[in-house]
C-alpha cells in the first residue's frame, strides 16, 4: 500500500508552530517577526508567490512588509531598498522574489542581504554553513528544507545505509538538498543533464528526489521497488480534458505509473510545493528569534528537524 504525502496537511502543521513561536517572541521581547518581501517588476507568477508569502506571513501573526518595484528598477536603486532592510530591527528576514528582471544582476542582490537575515538560505554564508555541516547557526534554502521533513518522517533522522539520488544540482534545490541528505548519513548521488545511464542509477536509490523541470520524466521502470519518491518539479502542461486552452500541474515524476510501485510518493500539487512556503515562514521566525539571543520552541523544531 502506497503512501501518499499530504504535504498541505504537513505544512499546516508546521505553520500552526510558527503561529505559536511567533506568539511566544512577542511575549518575551514585545516584537513581532518581521518579514520583508521584495519583487521587482510584473511577471504574474512572481506576483502569485509574493502574494501568497506575504499572506502566509500575516497570517503567522509577523509583522509583513511587500516592496513591489517597477521594471526599471536599477540595481542601485534595488541595492539601496536591501541596504536600509539590513539595517532596519524590525525586518529579520528579506526576501528578494526571483528571478529578477534581466538587466539586474540577482547574484549581487542575493549576496548583498546580510545572512542573519537571508530567508531563502542562497546567501554564500548560508550554503557554506550547510556545506560544512553547520546546520544549526544558518538559515536553509526552504524547499529543500521541506523535502528534508518529508523523507524524516518517511526514514527518521539517519539515514544510514540508505542511497538517495537528487536529480538536479542547482543551487537553489540540488545541492542544498544532496547536503542535507549527506548529513543524515545517506550514501548520496546527484545526477543532472550529462549524466548518462540514469534509469540504472536510480533504480539502485531507496530515496529518489527529482528536481529537473521535466514534465513526468521519472518513470515506474526507473524505480526500485519500495522507494520514497519527493517530486519537487512543478511544470504545467496542456489539459485538452479540461477543455480548450486549459492546462494543469503535473512534477517531474510521472505519478500514475510511479505511485503503485513506489512505497512513499509526494503529489504535485500538494506535495513538497506547501512546504516551501511553511518553511521560509519557519526561516523568518528563527531569524527573529537569534536576532533577539532566543531559540525557538521545542514544538517547532521537533517539527522541522526532528
Ligand atoms: N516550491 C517548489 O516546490 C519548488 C521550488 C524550487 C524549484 N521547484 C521546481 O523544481 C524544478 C527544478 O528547479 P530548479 O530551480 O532546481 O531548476 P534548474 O535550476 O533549471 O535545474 C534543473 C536541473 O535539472 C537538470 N536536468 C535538466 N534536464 C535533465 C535531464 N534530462 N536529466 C537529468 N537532469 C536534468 C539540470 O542539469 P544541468 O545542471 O546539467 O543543466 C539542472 O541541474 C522546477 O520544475 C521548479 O519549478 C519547485
Amino acid at each position: 500500500m502506497t503512501t501518499i504525502i499530504d504535504g498541505k496537511a504537513v505544512a499546516a502543521s508546521i505553520t500552526g508552530a510558527i503561529k505559536d513561536a511567533n506568539a511566544e517572541l512577542q511575549a518575551q521581547t514585545g516584537r513581532k517577526t518581521g518579514l520583508a518581501v521584495i519583487i521587482v517588476g510584473d511577471d504574474p507568477a512572481s506576483h502569485t508567490y509574493v502574494g501568497a508569502k506575504s499572506r502566509m506571513a500575516k497570517e503567522c501573526g509577523f509583522f509583513s512588509v511587500q516592496h513591489t518595484l517597477p521594471k526599471e528598477t536599477t540595481q542601485q536603486q534595488l541595492a539601496g531598498l536591501v541596504h536600509r532592510l539590513n539595517g532596519d530591527d524590525a525586518i529579520h528576514g528579506i526576501l528578494v522574489q526571483l528571478p529578477l528582471p534581466q538587466h539586474l544582476d540577482a547574484d549581487a542582490v542575493i549576496q548583498s542581504i546580510r545572512p542573519e537575515k537571508d530567508v531563502d538560505g542562497l546567501h554564500v554564508a548560508n550554503a557554506g554553513k550547510l556545506a560544512t555541516g553547520d546546520l544549526e547557526s544558518g538559515l536553509i534554502s526552504c524547499t529543500p528544507a521541506g523535502a528534508t521533513v518529508f523523507v524524516r518522517r518517511v526514514h527518521g533522522g539517519d539515514l544510514s545505509g540508505l542511497n538517495a539520488l537528487v536529480i538536479g544540482r542547482s543551487n537553489l534545490f540540488g545541492k542544498p538538498m544532496a547536503q542535507l541528505l549527506l548529513n543524515a548519513n545517506a550514501t548520496v548521488t546527484i545526477a543532472h543533464s550529462r549524466t548518462s545511464g540514469l534509469a540504472a542509477v536510480c533504480r539502485n536509490a531507496d530515496i529518489v528526489i527529482a528536481a529537473v523541470g521535466r514534465p513526468e520524466m521519472v518513470k515506474a521502470n526507473w524505480l526500485k521497488p519500495g522507494a520514497t519518491v519527493i517530486d519537487v518539479g512543478i511544470n504545467r502542461v496542456p489539459a485538452p480534458e479540461k477543455g480548450e486552452d486549459r492546462t494543469r500541474l503535473v512534477g517531474d515524476v510521472d505519478f500514475a505509473e510511479c505511485a503503485p510501485i513506489a512505497s512513499v510518493i509526494t503529489p504535485v500539487p500538494g506535495g513538497v510545493g506547501p512546504m516551501t512556503i511553511a518553511m521560509l515562514m519557519a526561516n523568518s521566525v528563527i531569524a527573529a528569534h537569534r536576532a533577539s539571543g532566543l531559540k525557538v520552541s521545542g514544538q517547532l523544531s521537533k517539527l522541522i528537524s526532528g
